[in-house]
């Protein structure tokens, strides 16, 4: 029996870690416990590829610009360019990740979506991430590099980021595209410089713009989010400017190992419904091993805190809460400043999730409510079944989510 067992368990544990090299691709779950001999499992260059690589081989055509922020940040936005298009649209990416996110889904990627359908397509990123790790003075080895929330980048980069677009393109309005952090930096962006995002954008989507969310939104697994955001602050809890994914860290390297190899894709995607919320059009098989590769980008911990704190207190929009004395210093009132959410003039389109744990429906449903009356004329769409991270790679994610956005755009003049 034990001899038996002896052997059987080695394999069995073996199995678990397949190499995926030769077929990183299976189009089914199970395909992944054998990725050699399932006829489910291929290659695909796009898991080996970057960015300008993929664009090339899907779309033929691509640029890369470089865009310097007020405060210094040197910023990396790619362009996949049309000639007379229909509009310009730029994507800004969610926590985590990079402008991969938006052509991460191979031949019928978000970006390139758009761009058959005429569009000037940009993709963000923002400071840190995979692609910015440039500032003119300061050093990504510098703590003070790693100084930002999601207030700095809605203020800075995406003011950049939109100004610069708006100037390369004829100069007309643009559109944007924020999914998670992306709309919650979008938000910032439209209510506290809400002239210029006025002048600047035609209509912004907001995709789950987790701006108001409460712990009490996270239906079966209270402290989710503060568990599985905090589970590297633990190395410093006390260290705000502390640097997650760190791609040169140990844990990191353990972790991105572990998720990349282990042949339980299943089980990943499991895990993430934990945090996430679960769904009805789970991440493709397909998709899994390029969902792992583009969640990869350094971020501070500051802003999961300043999340934290939005979600922990009442669910109050504001700025980050330093402690009293020195929000007195900083913003001139023991408490911070919330974003002037009434200011905002720019026209907005939220979408969310039906079974989103982060942005619950009723947290986007505030936020909606919060607008001023004017600027919600497109109104807003909850997507069935859909969690938080079916916006980007989730089943059926073109009809339900990027069509709508086309629809919409289809019956506004983008011309003016
Ligand atoms: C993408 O490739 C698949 C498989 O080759 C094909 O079935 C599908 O039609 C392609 N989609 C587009 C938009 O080209
Ligand atoms: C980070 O920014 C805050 C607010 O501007 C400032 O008070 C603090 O000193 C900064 N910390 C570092 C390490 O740069
Ligand atoms: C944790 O962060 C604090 C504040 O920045 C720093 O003083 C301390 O040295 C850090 N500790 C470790 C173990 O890195
Ligand atoms: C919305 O209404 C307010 C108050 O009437 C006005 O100041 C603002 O310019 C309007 N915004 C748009 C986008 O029409
Ligand atoms: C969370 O629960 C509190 C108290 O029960 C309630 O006032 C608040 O509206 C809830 N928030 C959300 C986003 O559901």
């Amino acid at each position: 029996m034990k001899s038996v067992l002896l052997l059987v368990v080695p394999f069995m544990v073996a199995l678990l870690f397949v190499p995926q090299k030769e077929h990183n691709t299976c189009r089914s779950y199970f395909g992944y416990f054998n990725t050699f001999f399932s006829s489910d499992c291929y290659y695909n260059p796009d898991i080996d590829d970057d960015i300008l690589g993929i664009i090339q081989r899907h779309v033929g055509v691509h640029e890369t610009h470089e865009v310097q922020t007020e405060d210094g940040y040197l910023l990396t936005l790619f362009r996949i360019p049309r000639q007379n298009p229909k509009g310009v649209i730029f994507f800004q990416h969610s926590l985590a990740t990079d402008a991969r996110t938006w052509i991460s889904q191979y031949n019928e990627s978000v970006a390139f979506l758009f761009w058959r359908a005429g569009y000037d397509v940009w993709l963000g990123n923002t400071r840190g991430n995979h692609f910015c790790k440039k500032h003119v003075s300061l050093d990504p080895t510098e703590a003070t590099f790693w100084n930002f929330t999601f207030h700095e980048i809605g203020y800075y980069d995406n003011h950049a980021s939109i100004k610069y677009v708006k100037e390369h393109t004829g100069g007309s309005k643009i559109i944007y595209v924020g999914y998670s952090l992306g709309a919650t930096s979008g938000t910032v962006y439209a209510s506290i410089r809400d002239k210029d995002a006025a002048d600047s954008v035609k209509l912004m989507v907001l995709m789950t713009p987790t701006s108001h969310s409460q712990f009490n939104c996270t239906s079966f697994l209270k402290y989710p989010f503060f568990i599985f955001y905090n589970l590297q602050g633990i190395v410093n809890f006390t260290d705000p400017l502390f640097v997650v994914n760190r791609q040169d860290a140990w844990y990191v390297k353990i972790v991105r190992f572990l998720a990349t190899h282990f042949s339980c894709k299943k089980c990943v995607l499991y895990f993430l419904h934990l945090f996430f919320g679960s769904s009805k059009y789970d991440i493709e098989p397909d998709l899994i091993n390029m969902f792992i590769r583009v969640h990869g980008s350094e971020y501070p911990l500051k802003i999961t805190y300043h999340y934290y704190q939005v979600y922990a207190v009442d669910g109050k929009f504001r700025r980050y809460h330093y402690g009293e004395e020195r929000n007195l210093l900083l913003y001139g009132d023991k408490e911070p400043t919330p974003y002037p959410l009434e200011n905002i003039k720019v026209p907005v389109y939220i979408m969310h999730g039906e079974n989103d744990n982060l942005d619950c429906p009723d947290a986007a449903e505030k936020l909606y409510n919060m607008l001023p009356k004017n600027t919600t004329i497109y109104g807003k769409l909850m997507v069935e079944g859909y969690n938080h991270l079916d916006f980007s790679h989730g089943r059926h994610r073109n009809e339900k989510v990027y069509s709508k956005i086309l629809q919409l755009l289809d019956k506004i003049n983008l011309n003016d």
